[in-house]
């Protein structure tokens, strides 16, 4: 139901619609699957949020057993831990059912956001239980990396090294990062907050083996109490399991703990660096992304997967409508499950058995990606165009839209791709010399002379530090060997200085600097943060015989998906306007009859045959804009059928 308020106009009626709208949501959350207590009694994939709490009970009971002789102590914790296998009375037993019960967490959460895809379990009206059950997933994920530390051994010890390096990585996204600075003040968001998970220093100390510690119980303790008052205050049963049920998923992880002890491993050495460095096994497939990817971009897309997790069930609604919950209707989301989950398991089938060539898999993951994506794209794009019932395909040109966008976008990064590969520049330098050229048509003269400059001042193929001023890095690596270099570098100066028509965007940037608070103007800014460079490397290595070896041949296997990008949007935009032409064929509504004239007044009938003429024409043109469910939802079914 919408509140008085939503239905009233203007700005206060639109943000009570927004209410609604989100308290719709609220309600419906599902943290372990309580909607569905019926559907879990005849199948398991239901069951997954009533396992998930079991297990995770279990693990913390477990926990909380072990930590009577753990000792989260660099010097004794790989000690404490011997102490539990070999003296502590079924303390292996219990060592392997926390292990197990974490890795049961783990998996039972994995396979409940993609049964949550593959079901559209955020149809209608739920779309927030995705971002319930992923952030259930990423608290399992860290606990088991807090958790995996714990241990201190040789194995757990290294590949928390590597993920504390990960982090710093955001220092180096442009705008947030460091990358202007000594110029432009930056947040340290990447020293910042390794410091703030391992401890001062950003090392692995016994400050970090202390926070881990501290982390890894506030994983569980802190959930644990909001999710025991929303049980209270909703009355729901806890696990929805019958003992019998309740039992074998215990005694699977008794079992696997007696046949598969929990391992002891070495005692770590921070002078010995194993070969290779393995995490637990459910970080393997983000390992292998950061191999093959620069560790700056493989941060980014770290950070993006999950906000494209929680966006997804909204972009489905859009797509194939609030009501549409059959797979084979919604093949978009069916490819992009399938590429999700594929891409997990075969990146970390490769890490494991060591087999991954950084150099030659990345354009045929490239193409495997986009590709699945486009089919899933195309694939929903006929069911539009094969759709019989005009008023539902008319619906489909906002579908399409979005869809085309999709297309474009990944056009878009097929053409920047491949002056990335044939340059070897990445996103930020190459947008900056982007932006450059975009410029260049104000600064006149200056731009070639800045250029001119720029080539005589920094020998080819010169890599430049990326944190500092252009004229200190040239002042303090490159001066000394350049043949006049003193006057070159006064002459780029004095360039520095000159004016242009859109100075005034440029003043608006601060560069925290006492002596020089704000760009001086555009040529200043372009120089200073050496997007001028940026755009001389470019053209340098666009043309043949400037730089060694460039321009780089684009991999032939890129060509597939950058070309099918620009198919995507083309068939996009065939299937939005057959649905916009759809919109005229949907059939009139039966015009009323008019009540017959009483016999008395003969004149009546004028006014009521004008009334029906025009009702066709509203019908034909305004189409209703979102479909009406076809299941009704379990939680809130009126406001959805409003919605
Ligand atoms: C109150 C809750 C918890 C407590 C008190 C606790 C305590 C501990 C302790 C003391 C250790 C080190 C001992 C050992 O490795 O055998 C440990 C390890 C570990 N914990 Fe927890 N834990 C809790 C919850 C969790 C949760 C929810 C997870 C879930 C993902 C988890 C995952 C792990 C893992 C993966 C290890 C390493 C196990 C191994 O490889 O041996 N813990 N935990």
């Amino acid at each position: 139901m919408h509140s008085p308020a939503a239905k009233k106009d203007g700005f206060w009626g639109s943000v009570a619609k927004v209410t609604d709208w989100l308290n719709t949501r609220i309600k419906n959350i599902d943290i372990f699957d309580e909607h569905y207590q019926n559907e879990a009694k005849t199948n398991p994939f239901y069951a997954l949020g009533p396992i998930f709490y079991l297990v995770w009970f279990i693990t913390m009971a477990t926990g909380l057993i072990l930590i009577m002789w753990y000792i989260p102590s660099k010097a004794v914790a790989f000690d404490s831990i011997l102490d539990i296998q070999t003296k502590v009375p079924w303390g292996n037993l219990m060592r392997g059912v926390h292990k197990y019960g974490a890795d049961a967490m783990i998996i039972a959460a994995t396979m409940r956001v993609f049964r949550m895809f593959l079901n559209a379990d955020y149809k209608p009206g739920k779309e927030l239980n995705i971002a319930i059950g992923l952030v259930m997933l990423l608290l399992s994920m860290y606990s088991g990396l807090s958790g995996y530390l714990l241990i201190w051994n040789q194995r757990a010890f290294w590949a928390t090294k590597v993920f504390a390096t990960f982090p710093t990585y955001m220092d180096q996204f442009p705008v947030m990062g460091d990358y202007y600075e000594p110029l432009v003040k930056s947040l340290h968001l990447g020293w910042n907050t390794a410091e703030v998970l391992l401890g001062a220093g950003g090392s692995i100390t016994q400050e970090t083996i202390t926070r881990f510690f501290s982390l890894h119980l506030a994983f569980s303790l802190i959930p644990l109490i909001l999710v025991e008052i929303y049980f209270y205050n909703n009355n729901y049963k806890r696990i929805p399991l019958n003992w019998l049920k309740r039992i074998v998923v215990s005694m699977m992880l008794v079992i696997t703990a007696i046949v598969l002890p929990a391992a002891q491993g070495r005692r770590s050495d921070p002078d010995v660096t194993p070969l290779p460095i393995l995490s637990d096994w459910y970080f393997l497939g983000l390992y292998q992304m950061y191999k093959y990817l620069e560790p700056v971009v493989a941060t980014e897309i770290t950070m993006v997967i999950p906000i494209s997790v929680i966006l997804l069930p909204f972009l489905d609604t859009y797509i194939s409508g609030p009501g549409e919950k059959a797979l084979m209707k919604r093949p978009f989301i069916l490819m992009m499950t399938i590429m999700g989950g594929l891409t997990w398991i075969i990146f970390s089938l490769l890490i494991i058995a060591n087999i991954a060539n950084i150099h030659s898999d990345p354009p045929f993951w490239r193409a495997f990606m986009y590709l699945l994506i486009d089919v899933g794209i195309i694939w929903q794009l006929v069911l539009l165009w094969q759709q019989s019932d005009m008023k539902e395909k008319a619906k489909g040109v906002s579908a399409c839209v979005v869809m085309g966008l999709i297309g474009a976008t990944q056009a878009f990064w097929g053409w920047v791709f491949y002056y990335m590969a044939k340059t070897e520049m990445f996103m930020s330098p190459l947008s900056q010399a982007g932006t450059y050229l975009l410029c260049r048509p104000f600064m006149g003269k200056d731009a070639q002379a800045t250029e001119d400059l720029i080539q005589a001042l920094v020998p080819k193929g010169a890599q430049m530090p990326y944190n500092t001023d252009f004229i200190v890095a040239v002042q303090t690596r490159w001066l000394p060997k350049v043949q006049n270099g003193e006057a070159l570098l006064n002459q780029l100066k004095e360039i520095q200085t000159h004016k242009s028509p859109i100075d005034f965007i440029y003043q608006l940037i601060p560069t925290f600097n006492n002596d020089q608070p704000m760009y001086k103007g555009m040529m200043d800014f372009m120089i200073s943060n050496k997007w001028a460079w940026d755009y001389v490397t470019f053209q340098n290595r666009m043309t043949k015989g400037v730089e060694a070896h460039y321009p780089l041949p684009v991999p032939e296997v890129d060509w597939w998906w950058m070309i099918a990008g620009a198919i995507t949007t083309v068939a996009a935009i065939v299937v939005g306007i057959e649905c916009q032409k759809a919109k005229a064929l949907i059939p009139a509504k039966p015009v009323p009859q008019a009540p017959a004239a009483p016999a008395a007044k003969p004149a009546a009938p004028a006014t009521p045959v004008a009334k029906t003429e025009a009702a066709p024409e509203t019908q034909a043109t305004e189409a209703p804009k979102v479909d009406a469910p076809k299941e009704a939802p379990k939680a809130d079914s009126s406001e959805e059928k409003k919605d």
